[in-house]
């Protein structure tokens, strides 16, 4: 008998149930040529599940996610849930598994395709693959916060009124353990690593910089360069073809991540992995959202959630049925199958616009 895997998957809303049963479908057709036995388990997060139990992350969710091999994400959110209490929010499902599950490094790959070249709005974006390492359960997202009343005024008179605030903190271990998954994966390859921070400003990123330039002294192989954010926002821009890994705290990451994503062409197609302590399964997910405004209408694009499948596979040591899939999906793009938000990129060149359904039997056919 081959292998078998325990495969958490929590769809969420929006497209995610689309996107989840696509990647699920290609992925169990991938596993049985290679004798491997994929069972599935579906659990309730996000709109759903406050929905269902009025919470947004039940105690079961956490747990049965805990005891599976690795969890597949759809994505969480949408305009149904906006007024309900901040402190149920769809969202805090995603943040309490980050940090139930101590995942606290997430890998965003941007790679762009050889036949969606044409799909980055930049002119000449060279040869775009590089890496963002995120730290994912840290900083200002999970540091703390409040609204407090306050008697004072500004200075020239204005009442102060009601004040809010969050804390971006970090200890030495949090960012030591992250830059080594970042330095790490530099040496695997092309051996550069750019910390993103504004250590011009912020304390906690000047500590950032002292730990990664000590740390580049056990790398002499790697190429070591900083760059304050806004630059950074700038030079991902003017020169995307120069990054190879790029390691940033949890909220620069959440902003520069999204802008690859436009970089790279189409966010749809990008995947994304959260990994962390020993022992916990990973999660995988699109780095999309859930695309409420196309939900349910076989439009959603699934090619971000299967690549996260396939780096899923790869993490558990399956590089085989990884690479499969990633092959299947390219071969499917090379047959000129597109999604709508993919469609525009080379309109009219042999491409045929078709729906999710549609295209998840042809990448299972490409197998
Ligand atoms: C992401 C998302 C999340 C984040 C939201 C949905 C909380 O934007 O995964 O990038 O900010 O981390
Ligand atoms: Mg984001």
């Amino acid at each position: 008998m081959g292998k078998k895997y325990n495969i958490a998957v929590i769809p969420g809303d929006g497209i995610g149930p689309e996107i989840t049963t696509a990647a699920i479908e290609v992925l169990e057709a991938a596993a049985s040529r290679k004798d491997i036995e994929i069972f599935t388990k579906e659990l309730k997060a996000g709109g759903a599940a406050i929905d269902a139990f009025g919470i947004p992350l039940p105690h079961e969710t956490i747990e049965s996610a805990k005891e599976s091999d690795a969890v597949l994400l759809g994505a969480v959110g949408g305009p149904k849930w906006d007024n309900v209490d901040s402190d149920i929010r769809p969202e805090k499902a995603l943040l309490g598994l980050r940090s139930g599950l101590g995942l606290y490094a997430n890998i965003r790959p941007v790679i762009v395709f050889d036949e969606l070249k044409d799909a980055s709005p930049l002119k000449n974006p060279g040869q775009i693959d590089f890496v963002i390492v995120r730290e994912l359960t840290g900083g200002i997202y999970f540091g703390k916060n409040g609204v407090y009343q306050s008697g004072d005024r500004l200075p020239d008179g204005t009442v102060k009124g009601k004040v809010a605030f969050d804390t971006e903190s970090y200890s030495e271990g949090e960012i030591n353990r992250i830059l080594k998954i970042a330095f790490d994966l530099a040496m695997k390859r092309r051996k550069k690593v750019t910390l993103v921070d504004k250590a011009n400003v912020l304390v906690s990123s000047r500590m950032w910089r002292t730990l990664a330039s000590q740390m580049s002294f056990d790398y002499p192989e790697v190429e070591f360069e900083t760059l304050y954010v806004d630059n950074a926002a700038m030079q991902l821009i003017g020169r995307p073809s120069s990054f190879d890994v790029i390691v940033t705290s949890n909220l620069f990451g959440d902003i520069l991540s999204d802008e690859a994503g436009q970089i790279a062409g189409s966010i749809g197609m990008l995947p994304s992995a959260s990994i962390g302590v020993n022992g916990m399964p990973g999660l995988f997910e699109p780095i999309h959202g859930s695309a409420p405004d196309i939900a349910g209408q076989d439009k959603a694009n699934p090619f971000a959630t299967m690549l996260s499948v396939a780096m899923m596979m790869r993490s558990l040591g399956e590089d085989e049925i990884a690479s499969e899939i990633e092959n299947a999906v390219k071969k499917t793009l090379a047959s000129g199958l597109r999604t709508s938000d993919i469609t525009f990129i080379d309109e009219g060149k042999n491409t045929k616009l078709v729906g999710t359904k549609e295209i998840t039997k042809a990448v299972i056919e490409n197998l």
